[in-house]
């Protein structure tokens, strides 16, 4: 049979490590092992009561079924921008400034293509969400990897990228409150990084899908409250944690006309838009939270507390993540992060990322995701502190 091989773009894609930790998951199975996964970052709650109605009513009306306006309903973009003033106090134009996406993947995918040429440079943050990556590839861009180290915050440093690449990249991306660091960003490291771009003349991608996911009274700003911001950026939201519509697919692009042009012009070549009751369900839950509908944080942030407490007391100390479902956790030396991964699992059927699954500089940590019951969380953090004691570690 003749052998269809992966494209060499495509086997550039995405990191095997998922696929390994699959395998060892799989392996834990057959040794028996009861599997805690805290693995990937999907949300197991469902969207609002309110969220889920509206989304059945939708469904069941005779003319939900057209193709929708591809870069989104009206009253769609009109509630994104009503939403944007209420929470960033930032004012958008709902004709230019606003697309609607198929979950911010599909924008963070597509966007590089749509401004970018192959040969174009591309600022990428190492750890850093796959995607991003993916999505350079698909362009034929060439990444440079923006060094986030415990020892500068999780911030890159703009003055060590060499002028040259500065003068050739097209894009930067930047993720605050980060997957899969849990870092945040302040008012002045965005008012660098517009200064920076401006300079360059590079596109600001910044990725804020966990904007609504922070603690302890933390509220993420949005880039595009910085002056002048809307020059040189442009700000991808996700319903998926926001509103644990994750499988429900929807999110959105906002910011520089340019750029939110040029990804409905791609776009427009490859799909026809969300789904209209999807649309709706969107809608319903930014409404809700514009209404003073409590949000995610608070129960993600009980779990952050419970399942971080229960690991000081397993003797595992670890900082208190300020936002986003992730545990970013410092491995001992002497193990790699896969090692670690693979050993954990299989001894205690408790599944973490690897850090090098998100980039080089991932080396030396584990991932956990916020994504199992109390009840679960806090057997987990007992088979982990066994796992520590039996391995002497
Ligand atoms: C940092 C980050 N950006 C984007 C996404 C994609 O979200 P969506 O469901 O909106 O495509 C995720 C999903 O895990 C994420 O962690």
């Amino acid at each position: 049979m003749m052998r269809i091989p992966l494209s060499q773009r495509a086997s550039r894609m995405g990191s095997a490590i998922f696929a390994e930790v699959a395998s060892w998951k799989a392996e834990a199975h057959a040794l028996g092992k009861n599997v805690i996964d805290l693995g990937i970052g999907s949300p197991d709650l469902p969207p609002s009561q309110r969220v889920r109605e509206v989304l059945d009513s939708c469904i069941r009306a005779d003319d939900s079924y057209a193709y929708p306006l591809s870069r989104g309903s009206a009253s769609f973009r009109q509630t994104v921008c009503s939403w944007y003033q209420y929470r960033f106090n930032v004012e958008l134009d709902a004709e230019r400034e606003v697309l609607a996406l198929m979950g911010s993947q599909d924008g963070l995918a597509h966007l590089p293509t749509a401004i970018a040429d192959p040969g174009d440079i591309a600022l990428i943050p190492d750890p850093g969400y796959p995607v991003y990556l993916a999505g350079i590839e698909m362009a034929g861009l060439t990444p440079y990897f923006m060094p986030l180290t415990e020892s500068g915050g999780y911030l890159p440093d703009f003055t060590s990228i060499p002028q040259d690449v500065a003068r050739r990249a097209k894009l930067m991306i930047l993720n605050y409150p980060s997957n899969p660091l849990s870092a945040i960003a302040d008012r002045s490291f965005y008012e660098d990084a517009v200064r920076f771009a401006a300079r360059w003349e590079i596109l600001i991608v910044h990725d804020a899908a966990y904007s609504e996911m922070a603690f302890d009274g933390f509220r993420p700003m949005s880039i595009l409250e910085i002056p002048g911001a809307k020059e040189v950026a442009v700000e991808f939201h996700s319903l998926s944690k926001s509103f644990h519509m994750a499988g429900c697919r929807i999110g959105f692009a906002v910011g520089n006309a340019d750029a939110v042009h040029a990804l409905q012009v791609l776009k427009a070549n490859i799909d026809y838009g969300v789904f209209q009751p999807v649309q709706e369900a969107g809608i319903t839950a930014l409404t809700e939270d514009m209404e003073g509908k409590p949000s995610v944080a608070a129960h993600y942030q009980h779990r952050r507390d419970l399942f971080i407490q229960a690991l000081a007391k397993e003797g595992w100390e670890l900082p208190m993540p300020k936002a986003t479902m992730f545990v970013w956790a410092p491995i001992p030396q002497g193990w790699t992060s896969r090692q670690i991964s693979r050993e954990m699992l299989l001894q205690t059927g408790v599944a973490v990322i690897p850090g090098d699954a998100f980039g080089k500089e991932g080396e030396g940590y584990v991932r956990m995701a916020l994504v199992q019951s109390n009840e679960q969380l806090t057997e987990a953090a007992a088979r982990i502190g066994r796992f520590v004691r039996e391995n002497r570690i």
